[in-house]
Parts: C-alpha cells; sequence; structure tokens
C-alpha cells in the first residue's frame, strides 16, 4: 500500500496528466488537489488523445475512483462538459467512478469577468497572462471568505443569501472600476440550480473516503497542477497561479493527513517550457534555432489556451528547487524524446547577477528577471528513440544526460518518457511497489 504525490516541477506542462494516466494503472484512487480548469493535462492511449482540465487524468480507467479535493476550484459548466464528452464517448462517469469535495470552491461567472477585465486593464510588462478561466478571483473569494462552495449548492436558500450578499460589491466593481458588463443574479440562481441537480449525486466527504481508503490497504495517487515555479508562495511571484502547487498541498487540499505520503514524484521537462509572462532564465527567446526547434517539435502550444509557450534549455536551478520545496524521492523525464538530433544540450547549473552567484530561484523578481544563467555542456545524440523501452535502448549520451541531471539534483529518474502515449515509457521504478 502506498500513497504517491505526482507534481510538476517547473512552470507546468511538464507532462502530469500523461505520467499520472501510467500510475492509475497501481491505485485505486485518483486526486486533484489544486487549481481548476486553468490546467490542461493531456493523455494519449493508443494513439487516442484526451485533454482534461479538471476531471482526474485517471479516469480512463473503469475501476478506479477519481476524486477532486476541497482545494480545487470548480467551474461547474466546464465540469459537466467534460462529464459530457466522457459520457458520449462511452465512458459513463458515475458517482462511483467520481467523488468530488463538499468544500471545493466554485469558479462563478463574475469570477471569470473579473479575471478577464483585471488583465485588459494592466499594461504591458503587467499583465500576468492569466488563462483567463477565473482563477485568481475564486481563490481570492475563498481567502477572503466570501465563496461559494460545492456544498452550497445542496441548499438552495443559502447558496441564494450568500450569492445576493456578493454580487452587489463584484457588480460595483465591473462596472465602476472596469466598465466591464455585470451580471445578474437570478439569471445565476437558475444556471446553478441546474448545475446541482446534475452535480449532487457526486458530493461527499473527501477526506472521509480516502482515510478510509487508506486504512484499507488502498493506493492512492495524487495529481498536481501547474508546476513548482507557479506556486502562489514559492513560485516567480506575482507571475504565478492563485493556488499552492507543491507537494505539501496534496495533504490540504484533500484533508489526506501528511504522515502517510510515501513518494513524491516531479514531473520533469528534458527541457524547460513556460506558457504566460515572467521570469524564465534559460529561455530561448522565439527566432532562436534550438528555442523553436524544441518548440516544433515538442509541440509546445498550451493544452488549455492553446498559446504558444516559451521554450529554453534545461534548468538545473528550477529542478533543484523542486527537491527542496517537495521533498521529491524521484523524477519522471519527460519528452527526452524532443531533444533528439541537436548536437549538444546545455544544462543550467546557477545563475549570475552583477557578480552574485544563486543556486536558488531568486526572491526578487527584478534579480530572477535579469539573472545570466551558466551553463555546462553536454553532447546531444542522433536517430529516434520513442522506441526505447528500457534504459539500455538509450543511446549512450541520452544515458550520460539523465545521469548528470540524477546527479546534479540527487534525485534519481523513476520513470522516463519518449513519447506521448502510454506505452512510449520506460518504468524503471514503480513508486507504488516498494
Ligand atoms: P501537463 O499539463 O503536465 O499534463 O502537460 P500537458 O498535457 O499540458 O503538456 C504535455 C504535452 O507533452 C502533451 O501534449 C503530452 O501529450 C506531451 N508529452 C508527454 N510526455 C511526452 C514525451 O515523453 N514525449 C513527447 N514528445 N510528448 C510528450
Ligand atoms: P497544467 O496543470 C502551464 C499559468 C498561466 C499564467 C499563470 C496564472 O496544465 O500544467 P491562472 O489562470 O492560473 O491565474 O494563470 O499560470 N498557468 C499554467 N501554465 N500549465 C498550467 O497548468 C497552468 N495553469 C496556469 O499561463 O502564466
Ligand atoms: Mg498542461
Amino acid at each position: 500500500m502506498a500513497s504517491v504525490v505526482v507534481v510538476g516541477t517547473q512552470w507546468g506542462d511538464e507532462g502530469k496528466g500523461k505520467i499520472v494516466d501510467l500510475l492509475t494503472e497501481y491505485a485505486e484512487y485518483v486526486v486533484r488537489f489544486q487549481g481548476g480548469n486553468n490546467a490542461g493535462h493531456t493523455l494519449v492511449v493508443d494513439g487516442k488523445k484526451y485533454v482534461f482540465h479538471i476531471i482526474p487524468s485517471g479516469i480512463l480507467y473503469e475501476d478506479k475512483t477519481c476524486v477532486i479535493g476541497n482545494g480545487v476550484i470548480i467551474d461547474p459548466k466546464v465540469l459537466l462538459a467534460e462529464i459530457g464528452e466522457l459520457n458520449d464517448k462511452g465512458l459513463t462517469v458515475t458517482p462511483q467512478r467520481l467523488l468530488i469535495s463538499t468544500n471545493a470552491h466554485l469558479i462563478m461567472p463574475y469570477h471569470q469577468s473579473l479575471d478577464l477585465a483585471r488583465e485588459a486593464s494592466l499594461s504591458k510588462g503587467k499583465k500576468i497572462g492569466t488563462t483567463g478561466r477565473g482563477i485568481g478571483p475564486c481563490y481570492m473569494d475563498k481567502i477572503g471568505r466570501v465563496g461559494l462552495k460545492i456544498g452550497d449548492l445542496l441548499d438552495p436558500g443559502q447558496f441564494a443569501d450568500k450569492l445576493q450578499a456578493v454580487v452587489e460589491e463584484k457588480n460595483f466593481i465591473l462596472a465602476k472600476q472596469y466598465n466591464a458588463p455585470t451580471v445578474d443574479v437570478e439569471l445565476i440562481i437558475e444556471q446553478f440550480s441546474r448545475y446541482a441537480a446534475e452535480l449532487t449525486p457526486f458530493v461527499g466527504n473527501v477526506s472521509m473516503v480516502l482515510d478510509a481508503a487508506r486504512k484499507a490497504g488502498k493506493n492512492i495517487l495524487f495529481e498536481g497542477a501547474q508546476g513548482t515555479q507557479l506556486d502562489i508562495d514559492h513560485g516567480t511571484y506575482p507571475f504565478v497561479t492563485s493556488s499552492n502547487t507543491i507537494a505539501g498541498n496534496a495533504c490540504i487540499g484533500s484533508g489526506f493527513g501528511p504522515a502517510h505520503i510515501d513518494e513524491v514524484i516531479g514531473i520533469l521537462k528534458a527541457y524547460t517550457t513556460r506558457v504566460g509572462e515572467g521570469p524564465f532564465p534559460t529561455e530561448l527567446p522565439e527566432g532562436d534555432g534550438v528555442g523553436d526547434a524544441l518548440q516544433q517539435k515538442g509541440h509546445e502550444y498550451g493544452a488549455t489556451t492553446g498559446r504558444r509557450r516559451r521554450c529554453g534549455w534545461f534548468d538545473g536551478v528550477v529542478a533543484n528547487d523542486a527537491v527542496r520545496l517537495n521533498g521529491l524521492t524521484g523524477f519522471a523525464i519527460t519528452k527526452l524524446d524532443v531533444l533528439s538530433g541537436l548536437d549538444s544540450l546545455k544544462i543550467a547549473t546557477k545563475y549570475q547577477l552583477e557578480g552574485r552567484d544563486y543556486d536558488h530561484m531568486p526572491e526578487n523578481l527584478r534579480i530572477a528577471q535579469k539573472a545570466q544563467p551558466v551553463y555546462e555542456e553536454m553532447g546531444g545524440w542522433s536517430g529516434d528513440i520513442t522506441a526505447a523501452r528500457c534504459y539500455d535502448d538509450l543511446p549512450r549520451q541520452a544515458k550520460e544526460y539523465l545521469a548528470r541531471l540524477e546527479e546534479f539534483t540527487g534525485v534519481a529518474p523513476a520513470i522516463v518518457s519518449v513519447g506521448p502515449d502510454r506505452a512510449e515509457t520506460l518504468l524503471l521504478r514503480n513508486p507504488f511497489q516498494r
């Protein structure tokens, strides 16, 4: 029996969806614990592609239970659309297969309006480049104690009272501050009563269910969203998301005790990408041959917004931050295949600015934005590696690259991914078989 947390180690889109899908084979429960539909997790099984924004990436296995924890924020329209799409594909989502925490907060229509209006009002250089899904405003209301929860849907009178109280303020801000359209309370009540009818069968006490599962010896997999450098406390603030993305939040965001976590696997792309604004020391700007090659070969477009992802060399500083902040016990190194064909590869081992060395992401935004990476160079390899299924199938230089990442971070890869498909994977050590 084991509880395993999977988190992104960089700026998101490391391939968490693929690895969670892969590991679900060995788990009985798959739990999302933070973020919302800003996430876009891609799975490819037998050439068929699925993208999930809110439903856990274990949903393709019909005999597993997917769980949405209290730390997740839910846009019910998006959730129901995702359930509907799965039903259309014959993967009927029943309450036995999906459990939603009573305490998960709702993304309301005014959250999305406020997210878009605020971003539009910011000048260049100040925009965060959010996904526009209402994430920041929803978490603000949660912390400000004026949020609405999934549980409130089960009590229509209370839902209407809470909504009435909060909409007045939201409409004031929308109209007066942003000159944006206001929202209509009655319309929201009508919309959300329909959502309530559809979602009620899925709602329950996640903490109690997970506790019972653990006591019954079940394997539990926690699926992080976003990545370590997007963490609200430890990331490149303010160019971050509005939740804690690191492993500690697996417990807070689901009501699971920290002493029961056995493994934390960090998903580490073999190079670096970022979508949205903010510091990115190893970035290869648009027009750079290698950066453009990574972007094209890696199909680096956002799974949620379709935006072009910025690309750059592997950043050992970011990797070591992730090791420390998440207490990683293993890596899943993804997209190694995308590096094939490059003559040489660079790894950033530290940053420098104004005569000072940095072995961690500088907390000062100005420094993080200007810091220059110091690289070491390694030999590349040619030829396609997507058919590799064990370590010895890899070319010598690819093995050397992996060995150097392990040496530099002190954490060994448990999984190496050489293509988007579930099958295109080297499982070196199974975190559930301890
Ligand atoms: P997530 O948000 O961390 O789940 O990652 P995304 O799904 O947003 O982005 C990762 C992309 O890389 C998806 O299109 C995956 O299908 C793809 N992918 C995952 N692992 C690999 C890999 O090892 N090689 C290649 N070429 N693509 C991969
Ligand atoms: P997954 O789970 C990559 C980024 C946005 C923006 C910042 C804030 O697929 O890895 P938000 O809408 O959250 O307020 O946007 O965070 N961002 C992501 N980048 N992958 C994600 O999720 C992301 N979720 C948010 O681009 O820079
Ligand atoms: Mg993604």
